[in-house]
């Protein structure tokens, strides 16, 4: 894959933003890159405050991608007193040239090309109390790294399912659930809002919530390691909307794709523990 790889496009909200050509699939595609990595990733995350008191806050962009995420991460927390590592991990940096390649037409890269440049060249920068890591490999692999810092954030955003299938299996999301700690607390954001990704992330051991809408759609996902993290946990009525899904199927490594959800999975996931009655005592 190469920068040619890519082209620029005009949503209909207005805003560039850019697409890889092989699959169609544009980046941050409703309301635009500044906006989509600010509110379904910045905001939704709390970053800004969530970060204030722990040392290092730890944030993993996973689908660096053309930085807007990135960009918007640094915007959010650079400046403020709490030391962050952010970690992006990408198996191409592409996109990444591409954006700076056109950064006239995507306003959000231009203050951050030298920093950019530097973080392709070396691997590393930092702005304020920020360090910026990069991780340039499959992240099926990075994640097996033993230096690497379990995250506060994963701000999660490779390409969709249909055409980045490894990157959505009940197998990876399970290795992505082991790699944190119970001792720290952790939000996954994302755009999607499929029945099948929510009972994916929920096998795989995460609690799963409603996330905020984007645009026209109405609402996204947001996962954690704990339940007290999430403003609206999927209640236990979703599980009818499984039980009637004919999509609500896991993908698994290796397996065929869509279709209704076995009656094994959906014991499993009638015995999550985001389902069960909780005591009211401490
Ligand atoms: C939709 S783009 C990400 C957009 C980006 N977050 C941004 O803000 O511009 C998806 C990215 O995920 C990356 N990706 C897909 N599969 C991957 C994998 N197995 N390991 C690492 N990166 C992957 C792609 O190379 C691509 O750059």
């Amino acid at each position: 894959m190469s920068s040619e790889s890519f082209e620029l496009i005009t949503l209909k909200s207005g805003h560039t933003s850019l697409r890889l050509i092989s699959n169609q699939e544009t980046f941050h595609p409703v309301i635009g890159p500044e906006a989509e990595a600010r509110l379904l990733h910045v905001e939704q995350q709390r970053l800004v405050a969530r970060s204030q008191g722990t040392s290092p806050f730890i944030v993993w962009d996973v689908g660096l991608g053309a930085a807007a995420n990135a960009v918007a991460t640094l915007e959010a927390l650079s400046a403020g007193p709490a030391t962050v590592e952010l970690h992006s991990f990408d198996h191409t940096l592409a996109p990444l040239q591409f954006a700076c390649d056109h950064s006239e037409h995507l306003a959000y890269i231009r203050p951050y090309r030298l920093m950019i440049q530097q973080l392709m060249r070396t691997g590393q920068t930092s702005i304020g109390r920020l360090r910026w890591f990069l991780h340039c490999a499959d992240f099926r692999v990075s994640l097996s790294h033993r230096d690497l810092p379990p995250p506060h954030a994963i701000l999660y955003d490779p390409y969709s399912a249909v055409s980045n299938p490894e990157m959505w299996t009940l197998e990876h999301f399970q290795k992505l659930r082991r790699a944190l700690h119970d001792d720290r607390p952790c939000l996954l954001t994302n755009y999607t809002r499929s029945t099948a990704v929510r009972s994916t992330w929920l096998l795989a051991g995460f609690y799963v919530g409603i996330g905020v809408g984007i645009g026209e759609k109405n609402q996204t996902t947001i996962a954690s390691n704990q339940l007290e993290l999430l403003d609206q946990p999927l209640p236990i009525s979703w599980l009818k909307q499984v039980a009637a899904s004919q999509n609500s199927n896991p993908l698994r490594e290796g397996g065929s794709a869509y279709g209704p959800m076995s009656a094994e999975d959906f014991e499993q996931l009638r015995q999550h523990p985001q389902f069960q009655p909780r005591s009211l005592c401490p």
